[in-house]
């Protein structure tokens, strides 16, 4: 019995020993192993992202980004199946030990630095279902070993220096349905044989240098959706058979060098977009039959003759018609608009310059939703069709901006925790969530005007995703392509307190959908690229990422034994780093070297940003990321990896200033909040650079927004344009009353009023005439140096001028100077002619409602005439004369209160603010106090410079 029951017992022990060394031995491939480390060797990997590459098991103790099947195969060993390094900053090349992990389905290392050339044995991987190269610096041709991959889905090699020809064995491909290759270098023949291709659906060579005829055989390829080739030079027409490809949604062959007529399209019933803009096309325009799903027509600069055709009247759903630089006649049939209803998310923009079309026939209504430009035709020499001689609605390149209501009575506080921002569309009003931040683009859509689609976008998205249609909300650029670019946030939903956020498989699973390409393929919205989808707080951890990496394993013991002789070693290292750090710091206190170390520097509010991520968020400071310059320097849009977007002021060679003055400087700047004043976000002080970076302001300037001529932009009532000058002085107040030591902005000008994405009024640029000389005002005698007149040409203080003297009515004049502005929407000077004098003038001679800005729509009279002599009064030259900042603000608040209920209600809130506290609106911001210091501004929850925001539904 004893004996039975002790063999039980050694039964027991020993099966459960078996189970622990089984349940320990599960490890990865020793081949894979060797590999992964091969692969890691050839990366450079500047932030340590794959630190914890160096330790244990790759899918044991989850190595960034190594995924693997969650079960051994019949060898009894783990295998890789996804590598997923998307967007971290590697650099190096990519190792030819990849065709080692023989049982990985994805690879995934886009929006990296990777250089060299793809090692063929990629070609050996024959489980390999997606391809994701794009986003690097590859070089090189493209292995012919990859067109053997019978798996293949997807092949992204696009934004890469990837030379060469496409290779034949490409037609092998027969489970592929996605070859993006655009933006390469790609040259010679497209191949014919590719017409084999029996699953690909979406076709992108564009931005390569392809050349020779264009296969007439491509329209043998039966799922094709999408055929983009802009930017290459081929030879000869379209072939007429790409009339057959019935199916096909988009053609885009701008830019081609291609010749002869237009193709008969007429029985493609599914095509919504083609591009055959800007090649060498003749003939007239066929009568094209086209169909109801059609968006977008651009025949622009080509050599098309004869007329328009009856077949573009009547679409439904037409946003875009180019024809300009054409030499088209006849007569242009207004039956393209007439009998069309337009809702009021829909444009239609009709671009005929440059042609010799002699009017309109039919109706000569034109109906706001529709542009009409027949500059440089005979028609326009017509002045009654000055109507149909508008300049065309510009595709819109900035952030979109759509100003969405449902956070606007949250409480002003933001968020307590970091990365928490209230969730706007959510049916529980100002609940806090931490939502997911994704970077997304559109790469070939099939329509030119997003509006229209918001709706079913987000129906799109989110059934896709499987959440609910207010979790997800929006901002969105176009970009060169065109592409649609947009920063994503999808929220949690409530669970009933104020730290909602998704659990972990939640993320898991909506990160998937993303990685993978779950989401199912729309046609009108066309393929998808993912730019990033940055982890931050609270979901840091989700995936494992070094150095932190959560969680006791199953090797813990191991690891804690281990962990504790390195963390030995890396305390002594810290410390001796410390006593180091110490050393430098004092170097630093007396050199004059503007190197500084970031972590050295600490400055309440306010972030220290490195040169590096100043240089990405900028695309290397790029020109076409430039919105603007003034005395300090050029001023450029950023974005950061997260998607937060911000200003960032580059001083400028003669600004830059010593290194205790500017950390002085922001250490000022960086104690001032107010609602009316442009937050400063952090700074840049390194690489012998000095930057500011700010919150960005999605409406622009109040100068840009006066001179408005755009059709998407709305001129500013009177309501929001006295909300504007209330907003404005309140800001000034702010510094002249709770500054210590009071500032004077020294260049008020409505350039320096900023809008924000609810048009709040936020002044910019204080405190930096200290920082840095303003534009010199023109005729200032050069021997003065000692007191150098500050200040703009029109907004400058004539009393200042003469004396030299600064004081608080030298902005008190200047803001006086906007104010006319506001009033009239004429510049400062026009002409020679000064707004001041011209006001006055008019207000003389009882004239005043003559030069009323006619933008503004109707307006109470009363409160003009309260509002241009309050102006005026700001503008005496007698500095005695002008009331005070406060006399500004009480009077603009009566203003306020005299205007019709119907006019302040408008968009507005500050109907609950107005009132004895005029110092500043919110009681909690004073100079001394710092509200924001304890959020990190990684969290955009900051920064109102988010735009474009969809509100659902
Ligand atoms: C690795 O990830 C799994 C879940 O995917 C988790 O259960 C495990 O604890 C993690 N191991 C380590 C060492 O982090
Ligand atoms: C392992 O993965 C398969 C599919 O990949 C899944 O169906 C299964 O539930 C997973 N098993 C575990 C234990 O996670
Ligand atoms: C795909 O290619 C393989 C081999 O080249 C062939 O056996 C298979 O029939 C092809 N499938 C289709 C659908 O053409
Ligand atoms: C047209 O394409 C060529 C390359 O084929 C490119 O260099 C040029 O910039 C393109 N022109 C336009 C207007 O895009
Ligand atoms: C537009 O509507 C009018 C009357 O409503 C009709 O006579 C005309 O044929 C329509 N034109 C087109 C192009 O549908």
């Amino acid at each position: 019995m004893a004996e039975l029951r002790g063999g039980l017992w050694l039964r027991v022990v020993w099966s459960m020993g078996l189970f622990l060394v089984v349940a320990y031995c599960q490890s990865t491939d020793p081949a894979e192993v060797t590999a992964l480390r091969a692969i890691r060797e050839s990366f450079i990997d500047p932030e340590n992202s794959l630190s914890n590459w160096r330790r244990g098991d790759p899918c044991v103790s989850n190595w960034t980004g190594v995924l693997c099947f969650n079960t051994t195969l019949d060898d009894s060993y783990l295998h890789v199946r996804e590598l997923q390094l998307l967007h971290l900053n590697l650099s190096g090349t990519l190792s030819p030990a990849l065709g080692q992990l023989s049982y990985m389905e994805i690879l995934d290392v886009m929006w990296n630095k990777i250089t060299g050339s793809i090692p063929k044995e990629i070609g050996g991987l024959t489980k390999l279902k997606l391809l994701l190269l794009n986003g690097n610096e590859l070089t090189g041709s493209l292995p012919e070993e990859i067109g053997y991959l019978p798996d293949l889905d997807r092949i992204q090699i696009d934004q890469n220096h990837i030379s060469g020809e496409i290779p034949k064995s490409f037609a092998n491909l027969n489970k592929t349905k996605h070859f993006h290759m655009n933006n390469n270098s790609l040259s010679g023949q497209i191949p014919p044989e590719l017409s084999r291709l029996p699953s690909l659906v979406h076709m992108l060579l564009d931005n390569n240098n392809l050349s020779g005829y264009l296969p007439p055989q491509l329209s043998e390829l039966p799922q094709l959706l999408i055929l983009q080739l802009d930017n290459n030079h081929f030879e000869g027409t379209i072939p007429p058979s790409y009339g057959n490809m019935l199916q096909l949604l988009k053609l885009s062959l701008r830019n081609c060098t291609l010749q002869g007529p237009i193709p008969d399209l007429s029985r493609i019933r599914n095509l919504a977009y083609i591009d055959v803009s800007n090649n060498n096309l003749n003939g007239s325009i066929p009568n094209m039959n086209l169909f109801d799903g059609i968006t977008t027509i651009d025949l622009s600069r080509n050599q098309l003759t004869g007329s328009i055709p009856p077949s573009f009247s009547g679409l439904p759903n037409l946003q875009r018609l180019s024809l300009f630089n054409n030499s088209l006649n006849g007569s242009l049939p207004s039956s393209i608009w007439q009998n069309r209803t337009f809702n009021s998310t829909e444009q239609l923009t009709l671009d005929l310059q440059n042609n010799n079309i002699s009017g309109v026939s039919g109706s000569l209504i034109l109906p706001p939703n529709v542009t009409v430009s027949l500059q440089g035709n005979p028609a326009c020499l017509n002045a009654s069709m000055a109507i149909f001689c508008q300049s065309p609605i510009a595709l819109v390149n900035h952030l979109q901006s759509i100003p969405s209501n449902s956070t606007d009575n949250c409480p002003p506080q933001s968020c307590p925790a970091p990365n928490y921002e209230y969730a706007p569309g959510s049916p529980t009003p100002c609940f806090c969530a931490a939502p997911l931040l994704i970077g997304y683009r559109l790469k070939s859509p099939g329509f030119s005007d997003f509006p229209a689609y918001f709706y079913p976008f987000e129906v799109y998205l989110t059934s896709g995703l499987k959440i609910n249609h207010y979790q997800l909300d929006l901002t969105y650029e176009w970009q060169k392509g065109p592409r649609l670019r947009m920063y994503l946030k999808i929220f949690p939903v409530y669970t009933g307190n104020d730290s909602n956020a998704f659990n972990r498989s939640e993320v898991l699973r909506i990160r998937k959908m993303f990685t993978q390409w779950e989401i199912p393929d729309s046609e009108i919205f066309g393929p998808y690229e993912l730019l990033n989808f940055t982890l931050l707080d609270p979901y840091k951890d989700v995936i494992p990422t070094s150095p932190s990496s959560g969680g006791i394993s199953k090797g813990a013991v191991a690891g804690i034994v281990v962990g504790a002789v390195v963390g030995a070693v890396l305390l002594s290292a810290f410390v001796s780093l410390y006593i180091l750090r110490l050393h430098r710091k004092r170097y630093h206190a007396v050199s004059k070297r503007r190197h500084v170390s970031r972590a050295s520097l600490k400055i309440e509010g306010v972030k220290s940003f490195s040169y590096e991520e100043m240089k990405r968020a900028t695309n290397n400071f790029d020109a076409a990321s430039e919105v603007g310059h003034g005395g300090y320097g050029k001023v450029y849009k950023g974005v950061f990896t997260d998607g937060t977007v911000v200003a960032i002021k580059r001083a400028q060679e003669g600004s830059l200033q010593g290194e205790k003055e500017f950390l002085t400087e922001i250490e000022l700047l960086s104690r001032l909040h107010h609602r009316n004043l442009v937050s400063l976000l952090g700074f840049c002080d390194e690489e012998g650079e000095q930057m500011l970076v700010y919150e960005f302001m999605s409406n622009g300037t109040l100068r840009d927004n006066l001179s408005v001529t755009e059709k998407y932009k709305e001129s500013l009532s009177f309501a929001m344009r006295i909300r504007i000058a209330l907003g404005s002085a309140k800001g000034i107040l702010y510094l002249h009353s709770e500054a210590n030591p009071p500032i004077f902005h020294r260049d008020i000008k409505a350039t320096n009023i900023l809008l924000d994405s609810q048009l709040i009024a936020k002044v910019a640029d204080f405190g930096l005439s200290r920082l840095a000389p303003v534009a010199d005002m023109e005729g200032v005698v050069p021997g003065h140096v000692s007191t150098v007149v500050k200040g703009t040409p029109g907004y400058l203080d004539p009393e200042y001028f003469l004396t030299h003297k600064l004081t608080d009515k030298s902005d008190v004049y200047s803001l006086g100077v906007v104010f006319l502005e506001l009033l009239t929407g004429m510049h400062p000077i026009t002409h020679g002619k000064n707004i001041v004098r011209e006001v006055n003038i008019a207000y003389r001679s009882g004239m005043i409602f003559s030069i009323i800005d006619a933008k503004m729509g109707s307006y109470p009279s009363e409160c003009v005439e309260k509002f241009v002599t309050l102006a005026l009064k700001c503008c005496r030259e007698d500095t005695d004369e002008r009331p005070s900042m406060a006399e500004i603000v009480r009077e603009l608040e009566n203003i306020w209160q005299m205007m019709p209920e119907s006019e302040s209600r408008t968009n507005d809130s500050i109907n609950t603010e107005s009132g004895k506290n005029m110092s500043s609106d919110e009681s909690s911001s004073s100079a001394t106090k710092n509200p924001y210091v304890s959020t990190d501004i990684s969290g955009s929850d900051l920064v109102s410079g988010v735009v474009l925001t969809i509100a659902p539904r």
